[in-house]
């Protein structure tokens, strides 16, 4: 299934080879010096990087107030209170949240009992000295296409586009945002996946590659919007620009507005998105991706939307966003 793996790693086996690194022994040789050296770097750099001022003063709550500086939660759910209960009680303790915006596409409104629950923790824990804003956007019809729809009073430009049934760390989300406010026209999340050359078919037409083959090759061109940031002004092109064969092939499948997401952006910034390292807990245990068949509609999807846009504009990538203070070893 994961054509052209076999090319890339021999291409790494070369590249390794070039760089000298040919037998086993050596690396092991490379890897215990590299500690060694790493190791008196660290004993000298403990007392001294305190000495020396290099101590992290910026706090991330005492940063930045204004709301250049925040981002707002635009959260997909669909029936499952529970989730969406323990989901908003752990983001609304993230530092530099400033709003969550829950995508309603149910018939009936949300309960009074849901509504003042989450009110509840919304008020009771505005730490970090900011009230966050809860708001239920309802929707009439139930399309996927729902989660992108543009909000009307939105302050901040970053919006952080989450399922109700995964959570990440706060420091996590912390790392995305900056990776993000570094390339604001960028998409940038923690769930990767790749499109790949269908060779059987011809050079036209592409599959698509799951966690195994991104995981595998360390290649993606999309990054899923089940988590992750993009600039607001997305939610404009998706709902009002994009051509509406694709938001209604998207309601009638019920499937793709993330890789329809992914298309779009990277046709505006020809470039690839950004993939960030983070911690992620799966609490609902059925979505549609458990289901068989996922990734034949999947693939499904990514030609229909080659067509649409009449070329591929995805743009592979092998660049991950890391905390550098939790990776000692480089
Ligand atoms: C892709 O980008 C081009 C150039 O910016 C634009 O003209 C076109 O409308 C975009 N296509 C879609 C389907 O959004």
């Amino acid at each position: 299934m994961v054509r052209g793996s076999s090319a890339v790693n021999r291409r790494a086996v070369h590249k390794l080879r070039q760089l000298g690194i040919s037998t086993v022994g050596s690396v092991k040789i490379k890897i215990l010096l590299c500690c060694c050296i790493t190791l008196t770097l660290l004993v000298l750099a403990g007392p001294a990087s305190s000495f020396m001022g290099w101590t992290n003063h910026g706090n991330s709550s005492d940063r930045l107030s204004s709301l250049r500086g925040r981002y707002a939660i635009v959260m997909n759910t669909w029936k499952r209170y529970d989730l969406l209960k323990q989901s908003i009680s752990h983001y609304v303790s993230c530092p530099r949240l400033d709003s969550i915006h829950i995508v309603w596409s149910e018939p009936e409104l949300p309960s009074k009992s849901l509504k003042s629950f989450l009110n509840h923790i919304v008020q009771s824990n505005s730490g970090n000295g900011h009230q966050v804003e809860l708001k239920f956007d309802i929707n009439m019809e139930d399309s996927l296409n729902n989660r992108f729809k543009e909000i009307k009073d939105l302050k901040t430009d970053a919006v952080f586009s989450i399922d109700d049934d995964v959570i990440f760390p706060c420091s996590s989300v912390e790392l995305a945002f900056s990776v993000w406010q570094s390339a604001p026209d960028t998409m940038v999340g923690f769930v990767p996946r790749m499109h790949w050359v269908d060779e059987s078919k011809g050079k036209d037409h592409y599959i698509y590659g799951g966690w195994w083959s991104v995981w595998w090759t360390g290649t993606y061109s999309m990054v899923l919007s089940k988590a992750a940031f993009f600039h607001k002004k997305y939610l404009n092109l998706y709902t009002n620009e994009m051509p509406a064969s694709i938001r209604e092939y998207i309601t009638s499948n019920r499937n793709c507005e993330d890789i329809a997401m992914s298309f779009l952006i990277a046709n505006a910034t020809g470039a690839p998105p950004i993939w960030v390292k983070g911690k992620i807990f799966e609490i609902g245990s059925t979505g549609i991706s458990s289901l068989g068949s996922h990734s034949e509609r999947r693939t499904q999807c990514i030609n229909r939307f080659v067509t649409e846009f009449g070329r591929v504009p995805l743009v592979p990538t092998s660049v991950k966003a890391v905390d550098s203070r939790s990776v000692w070893f480089w």
